[in-house]
């Protein structure tokens, strides 16, 4: 199954680096051939103050406050890899208003 893989893009996750972030989970995905896995920008997730965020669908993981040096961890996971348990700091209501709403199909 295809795993999206959503960056934040909004206001507070740039100016925390979503952007750089983005650009490097792209090219690391690209260089290890995940080819079942595809990194889109997002809106927003409403958690904007624990951002950098990035979630994972449809398999409904969310990693907060994210940083470059996360990301091996985080490939790793798409990889097939463990979840990277520390990253994932959001509250349990939030997590679940916005994988309904990503069920819905808004993305
Ligand atoms: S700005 Fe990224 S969650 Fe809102």
């Amino acid at each position: 199954m295809k795993q999206i893989c959503l960056v934040c893009q909004n206001v507070d996750c740039k100016s925390r680096g979503s952007e750089e972030i983005m650009k490097d989970l792209e090219n690391r995905v690209t260089d290890k051939g995940l080819t079942d896995v595809e990194v889109r920008p997002y809106m927003c997730f409403g958690a904007c103050q624990e951002g950098p965020n990035i979630v994972l669908y449809p398999e409904k993981s969310w990693y907060a406050g994210v940083k470059r040096e996360d990301l091996d961890g985080i490939v790793g996971h798409l990889a097939g890899g463990p979840d990277v348990k520390r990253l994932d700091t959001i509250d349990a209501s939030l997590k679940e208003l916005i994988y309904q709403l990503l069920d819905t199909g808004v993305f």
